[in-house]
């Protein structure tokens, strides 16, 4: 599908970003389901991921973290703060170790400069996974996270292999191809 449709379809469905069809082609792989759990959305804004899962697996409960404000969606527990802060989030802290699935669309904002956009998204995706392992049920947890194709990705992909039994790296046909940017999936 041409990239200007998957924006299109977005918008068709009620999406408030394209970025919806990345994650469904996922889910599908680690065969999500809809039974209860808890949802952990890192870096929200504007809110696709959220309106995906809450609408296609009501049975979720969803939170929601974002340094930028997010409109309000039913169903979603939203906070607007930094991720360094994570734990200060009394709601998301006493909820850690019981979520089902971690899920982060977190991008920097790139300098241009490649050495300091690489060690950003670097350090970035180190917090992302310290946080899934912290926030992540001890068993059946679900982890997918965006990064970027560069040298760093080996590292991130080591770092999630000691913890989840099952890594992946996966390119989804709603991602921009010209973009460099790539998921990492891990299953527990
Ligand atoms: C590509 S967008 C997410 C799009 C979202 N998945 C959707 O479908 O609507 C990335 C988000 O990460 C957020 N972000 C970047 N750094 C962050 C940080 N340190 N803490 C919290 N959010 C952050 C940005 O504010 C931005 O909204």
């Amino acid at each position: 599908m041409h990239l200007d449709s998957w924006a299109k379809k977005a918008k068709d469905h009620g999406y408030r970003s394209r970025a919806v069809f990345k994650l469904e082609e996922i889910l599908r792989k680690i065969k999500f389901e809809n039974t209860d759990g808890k949802v952990l959305d890192i870096g929200s804004s504007p809110g696709g991921w959220s309106q995906y899962i809450i609408r296609n697996y009501p049975k979720k409960e969803v939170y929601a973290i974002d340094v930028l404000d997010m409109k309000s969606i039913d169903g979603v527990f939203f906070v607007k703060e930094d991720i360094h802060n994570i734990d200060e989030i009394e709601t998301l802290y006493k909820n850690k170790g019981s979520f089902e699935l971690v899920i982060s669309d977190i991008a920097p904002n790139l300098t241009g400069i490649n050495a300091v956009d690489i060690e950003n998204v670097y350090e970035l995706n180190i917090l992302t996974i310290s946080i899934a392992k912290r926030y992540l049920q001890k068993t059946n947890g679900c982890f997918i996270m965006k990064t970027f194709q560069n040298n760093m990705l080996k590292i991130l992909r080591e770092n999630m292999a000691i913890y989840f039994d099952m890594v992946q790296t996966y390119k989804p046909a709603a991602s921009k191809k010209q973009s460099g940017e790539i998921y990492l999936y891990g299953v527990k």
